[in-house]
């Protein structure tokens, strides 16, 4: 069994990044710069935010943090938004998700300039991805197939199955994994919480996805021998013996399907670095696209 090394792998990543932003602003080139949009108070969203500027400053890009209350209008958002795409300096824009139940997440996605979309989230960067077009690819999925292909995974011709979804992860997996492309070329099963008798189908994969949100979901005795096991699940689990009053929790049960699998990516360090760096890749992209 190989442990599939997100952390290591991001950290060579942005050492490449680093160096390429040298060069870049050496020769009289403008810095990247990402702007992130975070409203509200949700501990897991301000975590992943400050682990983006972190990563922003690691690489050498400018990054800016604009922060609004919950009751924040959906109008007084998308002005923002407007604003921030007008604005030449910025090359790359997020508004970090969930977003509070009164504003419209697909209204706010869709008032971002496509050309700073770095998520990938905007429903022309949606339909060039799934055409198998140059674009934003959505920082998850991105990740994930870097890091098969760091690893040398072989994915043509397998059965992938992705259990969850989502617009963020699930979705854009399943048609990434089916094009035509490498790691791609897979036969894809999509699962999620109405699908009966999962096993069935996770039994049969070469390779599964968890992205469904679920501690530990996943167990040894719901796969095959070999499998190549990837957990994109972070969910917050109170522990008290923790300084943070938690532990991060996969959606695999790591000690019993780690023994049966050929891969797995670890929780902490695997999905989530991954993720981290991919945004920076798709910020330098928007910014090298200028
Ligand atoms: N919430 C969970 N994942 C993501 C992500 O990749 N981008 C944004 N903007 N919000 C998220």
């Amino acid at each position: 069994m190989v442990i599939l090394d997100g952390k290591a792998t991001s950290d060579k990543i942005k050492q490449e990044i680093a160096q390429m932003v040298k060069e870049k602003v050496a020769n009289g080139g403008k810095r990247p710069h990402l702007v992130a949009i975070l409203v509200g108070n949700d501990g897991a969203s301000q975590t992943y935010v400050s682990n983006k500027e972190r990563a922003c400053a690691q690489v050498g890009f400018n990054s800016t943090l604009h922060r609004f209350p919950a009751e924040i209008t959906q109008e007084e958002l998308i002005n923002k938004i407007v604003e921030i795409n007008h604005n030449n300096d910025v090359d790359g824009l997020i508004v970090q998700l969930p977003l509070p139940d009164h504003i419209d997440e697909d209204a706010v996605i869709n008032a971002i300039h496509p050309s700073k979309d770095v998520d990938g989230f905007h429903p022309e960067n949606v339909g060039k991805m799934t055409l198998g077009l140059p674009t934003f690819v959505p920082a998850t999925p991105y990740g994930i197939l870097r890091l098969l292909e760091e690893y040398g995974v072989e994915t043509s011709g397998k059965h992938c199955v992705i259990i969850g979804r989502s617009n963020i992860v699930g979705r854009p997996l399943a048609n990434l994994m089916s094009l035509k492309d490498n790691p791609g070329n897979c036969t894809v099963t999509i699962c999620h919480s109405n699908t009966k008798n999962i096993d069935n189908y996770t039994k049969q994969a070469d390779i599964i996805i968890a992205a469904l949100g679920s501690p530990r979901f996943l167990k040894g005795d719901m796969i095959s021998e070999g499998t190549v096991i990837v957990d994109v699940g972070i969910t917050r689990v109170a522990d008290a013996t923790k300084k943070t009053g938690y532990r991060l929790e996969g959606d695999v049960d790591f000690d019993s399907v780690a023994p049966k699998a050929s891969y797995i990516t670890p929780v902490p360090g695997g999905v989530g670095p991954m993720t981290i760096v991919s945004l920076m890749v798709n910020t330098l992209k928007a910014a090298e696209g200028k």
